[in-house]
């Protein structure tokens, strides 16, 4: 292997943060999602193009949306309760699970959390959410490594989740395999003594049983995504019996 041919450029795009990042730049504008207006973040406004740009980049089709150009329904709710209730997240070590670009994270930041781990595995969330948090004075950090991979075994001694304090995950369940992986990772952190945080606006799969709703917002959303501009969003923790 030792006198193997480098990988010509356009078959190994995107490999450094400083191009992701320069991407990021180039198809997103630096904007304040409707709903959490605190927040300033690079965000797109409509998803053909970006998308269609990411798989051109990455000369790979069929991946995922640009989840991380947009502030979703379920991100936003979330990031307005922690705005409007420092008291929940203040002094906090928070884990924002499906991070996309950091608003939640960022959020919890801007509402005095003490340090804030977002997590993500898109290759360009590391780029967005270093903007992201630069765009708004706060300190973010970031793994792409895939935490749902762990089960609740692994999750008290995991060196990422130590001394996490609260999990928040904003808009994690559309889509089935995934999001009921999702769940499954939450309720047994918080079974486990790490108390979770979820906003959503209704998707197909958030469990329709087991939540308790701590609050709802009309959200302003993009309708290129949306099938309305206005959701409604909430945030829930997961119930407690007895
Ligand atoms: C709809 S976006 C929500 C982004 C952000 N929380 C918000 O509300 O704006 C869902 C995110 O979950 C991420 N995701 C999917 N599977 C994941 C996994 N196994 N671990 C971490 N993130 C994951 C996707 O890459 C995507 O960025």
């Amino acid at each position: 292997m030792d006198d193997a041919e480098p990988l010509p450029q356009e078959l190994a795009p995107m490999t450094d943060l400083a191009s992701r990042r320069a991407f990021v730049q180039r198809y997103t504008a630096l904007q304040r999602p409707p709903s959490v207006g605190e927040v300033q973040l690079w965000l797109a406004d409509e998803v053909t193009r970006i998308w269609e740009m990411t798989e051109q980049e990455m000369q790979q089709v069929g991946l995922d949306p640009p989840f991380w150009a947009f502030a979703w329904a379920g991100g936003q709710a979330l990031a307005r309760y922690l705005l409007d209730h420092p008291d929940a997240v203040a002094g906090r070590s928070v884990l924002d699970l499906g991070a996309g670009s950091g608003l939640v994270a960022v959020a919890a930041r801007l509402a005095g959390a003490r340090s804030a781990l977002a997590v993500d595995i898109d290759p360009f969330c590391d780029a967005a959410i270093e903007l992201n948090a630069e765009a708004n004075g706060v300190e973010v950090a970031h793994t792409d490594r895939d935490l749902l991979a762990d089960d609740v075994g692994v999750l008290r001694v995991d060196a990422d989740l130590v001394g996490v304090d609260l999990i928040l995950a904003g808009d994690v369940s559309y889509e089935f395999g995934m999001s009921g992986r999702m769940h499954r990772w939450l309720r047994a952190a918080d079974a486990a003594g790490v108390p979770v945080m979820l906003g959503d606006p209704g998707r197909r799969y958030l469990p329709s049983d087991g939540l308790e709703q701590v609050a709802a917002y009309d959200i302003v959303t993009t309708p290129d995504l949306e099938e309305s501009d206005l959701r409604r969003a909430a945030v829930y923790r997961y119930a407690r019996s007895g």
